[in-house]
């Protein structure tokens, strides 16, 4: 295997464009861009903007990538690739974050090794979020999905990036290395979903989740299948019984000296290495994929860290429950009834709905360990997929103003989601002849079920349930997203523990 990604060294710059030296200059290009800002640019190219806007190369549509070489005057950078940016009224941090994605990759496929980026002046993105988002984009550029390969060229990537912002602010530098660490550890959980189902059993993804939480100074813990049993945790048992593989269930805390009083953050993620459906088993297309359906605790473990790294001053405790999914003489079987470590029963009716079963005893264990505030990450149902598609996230909870708190991180983290309905109306699909409730709810409605289901181990406390089935695997690459795992959700819950200041003075009784 090799490293699927490096950190870059990102530093500030204030020097004009054509004192930059780099391999490659980054720009963003608005439509009707008239580049007043950057004047030298034209004739450094020797003209070639201006008959590239001729030959309407030069659109600014949003991510196209036009490189162009600027040694025509005394331009220290040889070349530079003009990112499309769209409409500078409606430009985004998001907008901002994906260009530098797009010129970090392009850098990459060029073998090039040093990168500098500009913010462009007039838009509305403040200073200190264009430098932690245009740091996020260069780190998450840093990331190659390959680790397996062994013919082919060397990896190269990208050492030193400079960014230069228009408009001066303090802090810049806390935003820079934010947005680098953001896109460190967003790549940390895209390299773990990658990872092959054989490579990442549960044993070896706690040791990797103990790794990458030991270098941050989080109190990190695994409990083996003994300790598991001990504490009563029949669903994760249950779905861990037609494996050969034993479960894990790992415990992170991050405990800081001036921390928010009050409240503590509960972090939740599903950690199936693989799920094969168990009995109820899935058909053989596409079931390679399944490889990523622990990719919500890799982001639940990777965005603890990330908390720890950066001294986000608020108490967190993440539980990641981690097992295979399998069929075999020993699984469980439809018309098996589980119990829960809180001690209500569950009447299985389809083994291929094995997440909401670990996440309740995860839920429930997050709660004993004093959680005040609850947010569980997984990639859930496909019913989901169906009602957002590839791009969007389902946001599930109550009170709708935790819920709220949790869609607008994820908005400042660019990854999309968007809220549905928990009502109780549709508690009875749920309803079991023999146990307290089945764990599944046919087709209707399947991912709000699902997590009607994963409620009913909250205990009233707060709580946000993010399926992610859509979002944490990139099918169909886009300019600044290549196939594969994603990272959804790490920057989402570290911009979530940034924001408890704000949420933990909100009354959230529901
Ligand atoms: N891991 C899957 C959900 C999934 C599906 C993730 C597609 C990513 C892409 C989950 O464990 C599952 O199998 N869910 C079932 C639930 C059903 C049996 C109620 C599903 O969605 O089909
Ligand atoms: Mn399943
Ligand atoms: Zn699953």
């Amino acid at each position: 295997m090799h490293t699927a990604h490096r950190s870059p060294a990102i530093t500030l710059t204030a020097r004009p464009s054509g004192d930059l030296q780099t391999d490659l200059l980054v720009i963003p290009i608005f439509a009707d861009d008239d580049l007043a800002d950057e004047a030298g640019l034209d004739r450094a190219s020797g003209g070639e903007v201006t008959r590239a806007r001729e030959r309407g190369e030069l659109t600014g549509k949003p991510f196209d990538a036009l490189v162009m070489a600027t040694s025509f005057s005394d331009w220290k950078t040889p070349r530079v690739a003009l990112v499309g940016a769209g409409s500078r009224k409606e430009f985004t941090a998001d907008h901002l974050r994906r260009i530098a994605i797009v010129g970090g990759l392009t850098a990459r496929q060029r073998r090039l090794t040093r990168v500098a980026m500009l913010d462009r002046i007039g838009t509305s993105v403040a200073t200190a979020v264009a430098a932690q988002v245009m740091a996020e984009g260069l780190s998450l550029a840093n990331f190659d999905g390959a680790a397996y390969r062994t013919s082919g060229q060397p990896r190269s990537w990208i050492e030193t990036a400079e960014v230069r912002i228009s408009g001066a602010s303090a802090r810049l530098n806390d935003a820079l290395e934010r947005g680098r660490v953001l896109g460190e550890y967003s790549n940390h959980a895209r390299a773990l979903a990658n990872e092959p189902g054989n490579e990442l059993p549960p044993r070896v993804f706690a040791e990797r989740a103990a790794g990458i939480a030991d270098a941050v100074g989080l109190t990190c813990e695994i409990l083996d299948e003994q300790r598991i049993a001990q504490l009563k945790m029949g669903l994760l048992l249950g779905v861990a019984r037609g494996s050969q593989e034993p479960p894990r269930l790992v415990v992170l805390r991050h405990d800081p000296p001036s921390a928010v009083p009050g409240v503590v953050l509960g972090l939740v993620g599903k950690g199936i290495t693989f799920d094969t459906g168990g009995i109820s088993i899935k058909p053989a297309d596409n079931m390679d994929r399944m490889k990523d359906d622990m990719s919500g605790g890799a982001a639940v473990i990777c965005a603890m860290s990330a908390i720890a790294r950066l001294k986000v001053p608020v108490r967190c405790v993440a539980i990641v429950p981690m097992t295979e999914n399998m069929p075999g003489g020993t699984a469980v079987k439809p018309g098996d009834v589980l119990t829960s470590a809180c001690g209500k029963t569950v009447e299985i009716i389809n083994t291929d709905a094995e997440g909401r079963l670990v996440l309740g005893d995860g839920l429930w264990y997050a709660r004993e360990l004093g959680a005040t505030h609850l947010v569980d990450v997984a990639t859930l149902t496909g019913a989901c997929v169906v009602a957002l598609g590839k791009t969007t996230s389902g946001l599930f909870g109550t009170p709708s103003a935790w819920v709220e708190d949790v869609r607008r991180a994820s908005e400042r983290a660019g990854d999309r989601s968007w809220p549905m309905p928990v009502f109780d109306d549709y508690k009875d699909q749920l309803k079991s002849e023999i146990a307290d409730f089945t764990n599944t709810g046919g087709r209707a409605g399947g991912a709000i079920t699902a997590a009607l289901f994963i409620k009913e181990f909250t205990g009233d406390l707060p709580w946000v349930h993010m399926d992610i089935a859509g979002t944490a695997w990139a099918e169909e690459p886009k300019p600044y997203q290549p196939k594969g795992a994603t990272g959804v959700g790490v920057r989402t819950l570290v911009e979530l523990a940034l924001d408890a200041p704000a949420w933990s003075a909100q009354n959230l009784k529901s």
